[in-house]
């Protein structure tokens, strides 16, 4: 990508720099009739810091890298991230396609120090639109200075923050969501006692961490799920077929009601826990029970409702239920970690332009299927923001090098990284137009 002259607008300024919005940055990098400008507010580019356990690793294969799913001889690939780093043989003797997480981090930090376009430490505080100029204007703070910058077109990809339930927020005390595990690890290790709620694959990474440390410092250890019960990340081969743009189209073309019930009943597609991990963790107790009984509870069917914490005594109070009796229940702990999830929030800096933007009756984005939010549907573009409307495959690492190749599309105006129309092997909606003799007939 070349830089514009300076007075001219960049072709679009991308806003957050997860994943995602990098992977924009990597895949528009060689276009030289595309010049974009990449804004975080973070330091460096930095992976949900808070979870970096050790031996945690990727979900998806290293081929749902920033890159190789739209364009396979890109220079920002990971295994061209594993050449440089002079691990690549190492990695093929793993036999092992998943990455660490540390080193999908790495990779990440690779990928953007090679990139002219990105700038980090800059915080964007609001957006504005010049009708007359027909650009957006983006203002942002960077080291106490008020910067200014104009363009065509925007892509946010700011991310989901961390969700608390309504009964935990503003609680007082030192509980934590999961997104500050790491820091907090050690504060919360001297407790005489730790309740961790929710079973997501957060929850249950934190969960096999203190498990493993509790003979050393001596906590009792509760782990409580809504769910009704700890169950794993569907990983079958017909079902990630889902993950595909033809699953996306007949998903966007739903009903919202639909969708909105799909999602709801599609969690074992993207919230479940690792199913070796689950094993793991039932290892893991079976061990430790061996040499008596082990202090921990797993509680499933188990909602938080309510919660207060008494400051003299450093103590949580939750108000549980058990939702498939009905029946209510308290517990006291002194430390707590919320592994409750993310959610996606509109930012801030978009009061501005709110008439701009196409909103459903929920006060949600009305996500258009090209990924554009703004009501001449080709002007604003949002990367996992769109659950409501696209579907599960949302916040997919495995689904990003597609989206973004659809955006490279839309912001270029022509295709520039082939877009897959169709990769499964099954059909998701009902057979249109004619048909063979042999198959069936709407
Ligand atoms: C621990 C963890 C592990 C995960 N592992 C996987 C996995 O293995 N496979 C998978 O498919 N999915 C995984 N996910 C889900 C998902 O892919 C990731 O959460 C991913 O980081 C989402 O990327 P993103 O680009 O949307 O946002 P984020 O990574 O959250 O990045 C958003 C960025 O926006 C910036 N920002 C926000 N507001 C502003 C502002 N006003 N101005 C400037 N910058 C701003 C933030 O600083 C941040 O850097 C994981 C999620 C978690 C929590
Ligand atoms: N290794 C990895 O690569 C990795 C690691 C971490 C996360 N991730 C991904 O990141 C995403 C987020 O994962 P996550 O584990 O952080 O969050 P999550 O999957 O959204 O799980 C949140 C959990 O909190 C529970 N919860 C929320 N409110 C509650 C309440 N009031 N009472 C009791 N329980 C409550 C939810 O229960 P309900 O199900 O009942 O709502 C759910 O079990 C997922 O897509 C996940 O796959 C990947």
């Amino acid at each position: 990508m070349s830089a514009p002259h300076p007075s001219s607008p960049y072709d679009f300024i991308a806003i957050g720099l997860g994943p995602f919005n990098l992977g924009l940055a990597c895949l528009t990098e060689p276009i030289d009739d595309l010049n974009g400008l990449f804004l975080d507010e973070r330091a460096s580019f930095d992976w949900h810091p808070g979870m970096m356990l050790e031996s945690s690793h990727l979900q998806v294969p290293f081929m749902a890298d920033l890159v190789t799913l739209a364009d396979p001889t890109s220079p920002f690939s990971f295994l061209n991230y594993l050449k440089e780093s002079g691990r690549i043989y190492s990695f093929y003797i793993r036999e092992n396609f998943y990455p660490l997480r540390a080193e999908f981090n790495d990779y990440c930090r690779w990928a953007a120090g090679r990139l002219g376009t990105v700038r980090f430490s800059h915080h964007v505080s609001d957006v504005e639109y010049d009708e007359h100029e027909e650009l957006y204007t983006v203002h942002a703070e960077h080291d106490g200075e008020r910067r200014t910058f104009r363009a065509r077109k925007l892509v946010l990809g700011t991310g989901t923050p961390p969700y608390l339930p309504d009964a935990c927020r503003d609680l007082g005390g030192d509980l934590l969501h999961n997104s500050d595990y790491l820091d907090a690890k050690a504060a919360l290790q001297a407790k005489e006692s730790i309740t961790l709620v929710g079973s997501g694959q957060s929850a249950a990474e934190i969960y096999f961490d203190l498990l493993t440390d509790i003979d050393t410092h001596g906590y009792h250890l509760t782990w409580a799920t809504r769910s009704p019960r700890f169950f794993p990340l569907e990983y079958t081969k017909l079902t990630l077929e889902m993950t595909s743009p033809e699953y996306v189209d007949y998903f966007h073309a739903l009903p919202p009601a639909t969708r909105d019930r799909l999602n709801a009943a599609q969690k074992h597609l993207y919230k479940g826990i690792d199913s070796a991990l689950i094993n793991d963790i039932f290892d893991l107790l079976y061990q430790k029970n061996l040499g008596g009984p082990v202090p921990t509870r797993l509680l499933t069917n188990t909602a938080l409702h309510t919660a207060r914490y008494d400051e003299a005594t450093g103590t949580y109070t939750l108000g549980l239920r058990q939702e498939e009796q009905g029946t209510d229940f308290t517990l006291d702990t002194q430390g707590l970690v919320l592994a409750t999830g993310y959610r996606y929030r509109v930012p801030d800096f978009l009061t501005p332009v709110r008439d701009r933007i196409a909103w459903d009756d929920a006060g949600r984005y009305d996500v258009a299927r090209n990924y554009s939010i703004d009501t001449t549907g080709h002007g604003i573009f949002v990367q996992n923001a769109e659950l409501h409307t696209h579907g599960f495959v949302t916040p997919d690492l495995g689904m990003a090098a597609y989206r973004n190749a659809c955006i490279v599309r839309e912001l270029l105006g022509r295709e520039y990284y082939p877009v897959e129309k169709a990769i499964a092997f099954q059909e998701f909606a009902a057979p249109a137009g004619p048909h063979h003799p042999t198959e069936i007939s709407a």
